[in-house]
């Protein structure tokens, strides 16, 4: 179908949130008979499937997130979605489902944002595509084993500037009494049993005033795991080194990956290591970092009757390190590694 590419003209870029959004269409394949069918565009919002289907039962349910953006040049550009696709691929394996070829899943997402592509914000709104893969075993199981059939599908939603006023310090809890994952267990997949397992103790520390949950590992409680959905990233006093948690139990996060190449590339020191809580008194910034805000600057961090504080807005070096890579996201800084994929 012919349409214009450019932003409709009947949404309201600049109070557009964080929330689902129906569109035009999401993109479905189906994994049958040791194959995948070809990928179809739906334009209804709900799915048909067996009572037994083994998503709903036994855990056989996995996601992504990533986002396309209106470039400076016109352009729209998906961030990295190669490995996002590693990452699922690495999720799958592990759910014991098929994998996904690489080939797939980047026509998937370029034919269903070519195909919502007035959706997309204006460039200099803020807003970005939300893509959001999701991989479920939709075949009958009734005993607890893999699934015969699975479906993949791709939704997206324009969504807007996560904070609307820049880049403000949020105080963080460490969390005491429950752990995001087991020592040996799922923490390193994204499979939506994580978050199930997470809004408890979110809606603790909410509770409490704390937007953002921080959790240690989940073997000895002595180190830095993760933020409930974001890694843990803070610089050095002498802001020469960039650090961040090396775990078995927290996601391998794509925005993290990149802020270490950009931290290289800016002449930083990258430590990826166990970090020992009381390591926080040595950090002059701390910040959360993930694809639905980059980089969320730290405040404060409580543990117990401790509070570890930090800046109330975004430091100097996380604020370079923000600039240059959404600067890379929107076309406006060389992309030099090769990191957007064009639509
Ligand atoms: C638990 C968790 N950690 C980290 C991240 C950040 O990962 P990414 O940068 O790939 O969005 C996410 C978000 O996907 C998450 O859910």
């Amino acid at each position: 179908m012919n349409r214009s590419s450019e932003p409709r003209n009947d949404i309201d870029w600049a109070s557009l949130g964080f929330q689902f959004t129906p569109v035009r269409s999401h993109i479905r394949y189906t994994w049958k008979n040791g194959e995948w069918s070809k990928g179809t565009l739906c334009n209804e919002h709900t799915i048909t499937m067996s009572v037994a289907a083994t998503c709903l039962h036994y855990g056989q349910a996995a996601f992504e997130g990533l986002k396309a953006f209106r470039c400076k040049d016109g352009r729209i550009c998906v961030f990295r979605p190669d490995e996002n696709c590693k990452r699922m691929n690495r999720t799958v394996h592990q759910l014991l489902g098929p994998e996904i070829p690489e080939e797939m899943f980047l026509d998937a997402i370029r034919t269903v944002v070519r195909d919502n592509i007035d959706y997309v914000p204006p460039y200099g709104s803020g807003g970005s595509l939300y893509i959001r893969p999701l991989y479920i075993g939709t075949g009958s199981q009734i005993g607890v084993a893999p699934a015969d059939q699975y479906d993949f599908l791709i939704l997206v939603m324009p969504v807007g500037a996560y904070y609307k006023d820049g880049l403000h310090g949020v105080p963080a809890l460490i969390i005491e009494e429950y752990d995001r994952a087991a020592p040996l267990g799922m923490g390193q997949f994204k499979v939506a049993g994580n978050y199930g397992a997470s809004l408890m103790p979110a809606k603790k520390a909410k509770l409490r005033g704390f937007p953002i949950p921080l959790f240690l590992d989940p073997k000895e409680h002595k180190y830095i795991d993760e933020f409930g959905t974001s890694n843990f990233l803070a610089i050095s006093r002498d802001g020469t080194k960039y650090i961040t948690s090396d775990s078995a139990s927290i996601l391998p996060s794509v925005t993290n990956k990149s802020l270490m190449q950009v931290a290289e590339d800016i002449g930083l020191t990258v430590e990826k290591r166990a970090i020992e809580v009381g390591e926080l008194a040595d950090f002059s910034e701390v910040d959360a970092c993930g694809t639905a805000v980059v980089i969320t600057p730290i405040s404060s961090i409580t543990y117990g009757d401790t509070v570890f504080q930090y800046a109330n807005e975004c430091g100097k070096v996380s604020k370079k390190l923000y600039d240059r890579l959404t600067g890379i996201q929107k076309g406006e800084v060389e992309d030099t590694h090769n990191w957007l994929f064009e639509v």
